[in-house]
């Protein structure tokens, strides 16, 4: 089971304040160290946390594999081609939402894959195409070509009560297996955190799992205790 660090949400503390620091490129060098097998960034069209200046200099100065997050936009499927990142994988967009809201609708967006996809091939990326575990998207990514899906697990992880987080994790497995009797190549994510990965990284077939929000909170708190010391030690 590989694990895929995203940063975004580094950039995200930085965006609110307009600062120079934190740096998400300094929180992708400690992914790194720490044994990330992908460094994992989204590119939004509204810049809300990475900005293209973080990718660049991510992909400069690290060797772990890049997966870059992305939607079907022509600037954004312009500034990938250029980056060339390991891996791409292209994810739904809404301005207004906080997260990725949901698994791209492959059927919806077929045209535009059909166009995009051999772009990527051209230049030996990677292409990955974020989907919901439905059937009929799992399906559609066959048909597409492409070799690998990601999950979205995140209606699992905001599943209230016992019952329905269990309806939502069958899903996904049924899904697993379907990819997988496909040829296709499985990763999983969205919303997993320390109490509810364990369940996902014991499915069998997932190779993959791209965690982000949770690991920068945990981080918070794991680093508060010596970064007031420090100050402390400043002021007085
Ligand atoms: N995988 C994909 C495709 C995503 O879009 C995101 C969020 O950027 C993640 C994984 C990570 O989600 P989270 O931050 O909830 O761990």
């Amino acid at each position: 089971m590989r694990l895929g660090v995203n940063i975004d949400h580094i950039a995200t503390l930085r965006q609110a304040r307009g600062t120079d620091y934190p740096s998400p490129v300094q929180g992708a060098v400690i992914a790194e160290k720490a044994g990330a097998d992908f460094i994992v960034s989204h590119l939004r069209e509204d810049r809300r946390h990475i900005q293209d200046k973080d990718i660049f200099a991510i992909k400069r100065r690290l060797k772990t594999g890049f997966n870059l997050e992305m939607a079907l936009s022509g600037e954004i499927i312009n500034i990938a081609l250029k980056l060339k990142p390991d891996k791409v994988t292209i994810v739904p967009e809404k301005r207004k939402e906080l997260t990725t809201e949901g698994g791209l609708d492959l059927n919806k967006n077929r045209r535009k894959l059909e166009q995009v996809l051999p772009k990527f091939k051209r230049k030996s990326i990677a292409v990955s195409l974020f989907v919901n575990p439905a059937e009929k998207d799992i399906l559609a990514a066959k048909e597409l070509g492409v070799e690998e899906i990601e999950i979205h697990t995140g209606r699992y992880a905001d599943a209230a009560g016992v019952n329905s987080r269990q309806r939502e994790l069958t899903r996904i497995k049924s899904a697993v297996e379907l990819a997988l009797s496909l040829g296709l190549r499985v990763a999983a994510g969205h919303g997993l955190n320390y109490s509810n990965v364990s369940a996902v990284a014991k499915i069998k077939g997932i190779e993959e799992l791209n965690i982000g929000h949770s690991i920068i909170a945990e981080a918070v708190f794991n680093g508060l205790y010596t970064s007031i010391r420090k100050m402390m030690t400043l002021v007085r």
